[in-house]
């Protein structure tokens, strides 16, 4: 069943990754690199969700790799950049009263709310019984909410 859903889906990413990389498309000039690699993060978006698990690849490699291979890593590649990028700077702080990463006590009862919850408290922001607000997408409204449920889910993953 996921096997017959995922080719085609395949297909539409990969002709989409073709489209958004400019390949064929235009001349290539010096800047062809930059330009594929500033387009990946689009790519990576669309595709999210779409992913059944595939081994991580290596993150050396060219730009047209690259891209496959951020959408074959899918969200928990997402999720760690943004984690790394924004969460960290509380989940990751060691301040009491924020739940830290890898805190399993801590998260154990905010998991118990369920996923939905714990995505709608990121995204729109939430104050609970520490007193202390987690801003809505950590205080960086240019995060799309997929990318937020993504560190979520990697927050969870690394906490448990
Ligand atoms: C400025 C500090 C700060 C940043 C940055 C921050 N958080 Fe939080 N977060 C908090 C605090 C404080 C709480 C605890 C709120 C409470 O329960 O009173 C919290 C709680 C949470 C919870 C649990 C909510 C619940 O219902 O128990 C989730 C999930 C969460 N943060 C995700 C994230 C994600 C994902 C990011 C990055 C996009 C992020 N946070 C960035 C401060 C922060």
């Amino acid at each position: 069943m996921i096997l017959r859903n995922f080719i085609p889906a395949m297909m539409v990413i990969f002709m989409s990754l073709a489209g958004l990389t400019g390949c064929g498309d235009e001349a290539p000039t010096d800047d062809s690199a930059a330009v594929m690699k500033n387009t990946a993060p689009i790519a990576k978006v669309q595709i999210q969700g779409d992913e059944p698990e595939v081994a991580p690849a290596n993150e050396e490699s060219t730009a047209m790799e690259a891209d496959t291979e951020m959408a074959a890593a899918g969200s928990g590649n997402v999720g760690k950049k943004t984690y790394d990028g924004i969460c960290i700077a509380c989940h990751g702080s060691g301040i009491p009263g924020i739940p830290q990463l890898g805190d399993a006590a801590a998260w154990a009862p905010r998991i118990e709310q369920g996923k939905d919850t714990l995505y709608e408290h990121a995204i729109t922001g939430y104050t609970g019984a520490s007193g202390m607000p987690m801003p809505a997408k950590g205080g960086n409204p240019s995060l799309s909410d997929d990318d937020v449920k993504a560190a979520v889910d990697y927050i969870i993953t690394n906490s448990q």
